[in-house]
């Protein structure tokens, strides 16, 4: 029966953990897989998310099934946190929130909503995008189509996107990031989201927006304003949150399919065959991320320290990536990769090219995606010299 069945390459960002774990180079980097890391290169357990876990720890009573959309405790503190505290949408009854397996079962959740209830669909992702969105609804057997999002000399494409997407056939989905666009960091600003707004509008597209980094752009309500934006003027938007990244619970897979229709009538008939999706693909989703996350939304204390962590990582990033391009100069590589200041979020599509970071990977043992995508988070003031050498060295 397996004889036919061949081996393929492993994931090509997860297999960056392997190969680097086994790399014995001193000196090296891990700039892959999209993992907030600290000063020291760890990617520690946040401090309201050990407090919650003792408190959870102490009170727990069960561990029975929590249902096919999770916890509805889990819903009502992520959809205000996604939509905004005072949405009309909210207010209205639209959005329905399932919580999923992370943000990736949130998408495949979509993926498989689209498939069965709005079969013939196609779905448009930008060029690039993270490559597990061509996995996930090729998977689901929606036919992908791409619009372009970065030009020629590494900048946000924002004209030929644009151009691109008023050719999208009418009632097509559109795939959008919210914020820290994975793998570029490049954002849309708020002229460019009203400009998307409009088109989308008047070609009746569907918007997927993929929100798995809210809080490390801007800020948590900053970084939310494409999805609101569309969210308030639109009859339908799907949304795929994560809380596996801005709470640090990477392996709890913590995130939600939020759902808003037009009315509260259609978003109950949609959340009932959402339930359907989970039931078949999982049944039902791990409670413990989402458990912490409400025990950290609930307490005013928990709370307001979770914000201040999140700021510290965004700020570090952020830093970070002045940082990068202030160590290039002496290179007089200042301005040729003065866009990773410019993106947001932990990735940056550096420019750099395949056969540059296979050099990078066997010379100096710095690991990135072969895209040229960097994972910001793993820079450190430590490592900045060594990494700005290297890449002087490739150039
Ligand atoms: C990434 O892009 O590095 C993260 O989203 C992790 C993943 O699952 O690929």
């Amino acid at each position: 029966m397996f004889e036919h069945i061949e081996r393929v390459p492993g994931d090509a960002i997860l297999g960056l953990i392997e190969a680097f774990k086994k790399d014995t180079n001193p000196h090296k980097v891990d700039l892959g897989v999209g993992v907030y890391k600290d000063a020291q290169g760890n990617t520690p357990v946040m401090r309201a998310v050990k407090e919650a876990e003792a408190l959870l720890l102490k009170n727990e009573t069960t561990k029975t099934y929590i249902g096919s959309h999770g916890a509805p405790e889990y819903g009502e503190v992520v959809l205000p946190m996604v939509l905004g505290e005072n949405s009309p949408v909210l207010a209205a009854g639209r959005a329905s929130a399932t919580q999923s397996p992370g943000g990736t079962g949130a998408l495949r959740l979509a993926a498989d909503f689209i498939s069965t209830q709005l079969p013939g669909k196609g779905i448009w992702v930008s060029n690039p995008t993270w490559p597990n969105h061509h996995g996930i609804f090729t998977a689901a057997g929606i036919e992908l189509h791409k619009y372009p999002y970065v030009d020629a000399e590494n900048r946000l494409d924002f004209d030929g996107m644009l151009a691109a997407v008023k050719q999208i056939p009418a009632g097509d989905v559109i795939v959008l990031h919210a914020c820290c666009h994975n793998p570029t960091g490049f954002d849309l600003n708020r002229e460019q989201w009203q400009q998307i707004l409009e088109v989308v509008r008047e070609r009746s597209l569907l918007p997927l927006v993929d929100f798995a980094y809210q809080g490390f752009g801007e800020g948590l309500d900053e970084d939310a304003y494409g999805v609101r934006l569309l969210a308030e003027n639109l009859d339908e938007v799907i949304i795929t949150s994560s809380c596996s990244k801005n709470f640090g619970i990477y392996c709890e897979r913590t995130g939600c399919l939020i759902m808003v229709a037009k009315t509260n009538e259609q978003m109950e008939n949609v959340r009932s065959q959402v339930a359907i999706v989970a039931r078949e693909n999982y049944s039902n989703p791990p409670a413990h991320g989402g458990a912490i996350v409400c025990e950290i939304l609930h307490s005013a204390e928990l709370a307001a320290l979770w914000r201040e962590e999140l700021a510290e990582m965004r700020d570090r990033i952020n830093t970070l990536r002045r940082d990068f391009v202030e160590a290039l100069k002496p290179y007089g590589l200042d301005q040729k990769y003065a866009c990773v200041a410019e993106q947001r979020g932990m990735f940056s599509y550096t420019g750099l090219q395949p056969g540059q970071v296979d050099r990078l990977r066997d010379e100096f043992g710095i690991y990135m995606v072969r895209s040229g995508r960097a994972n910001v988070a793993g820079f450190s003031h430590a490592n900045l010299p060594y990494l700005a050498k290297a890449i002087a060295a490739v150039n």
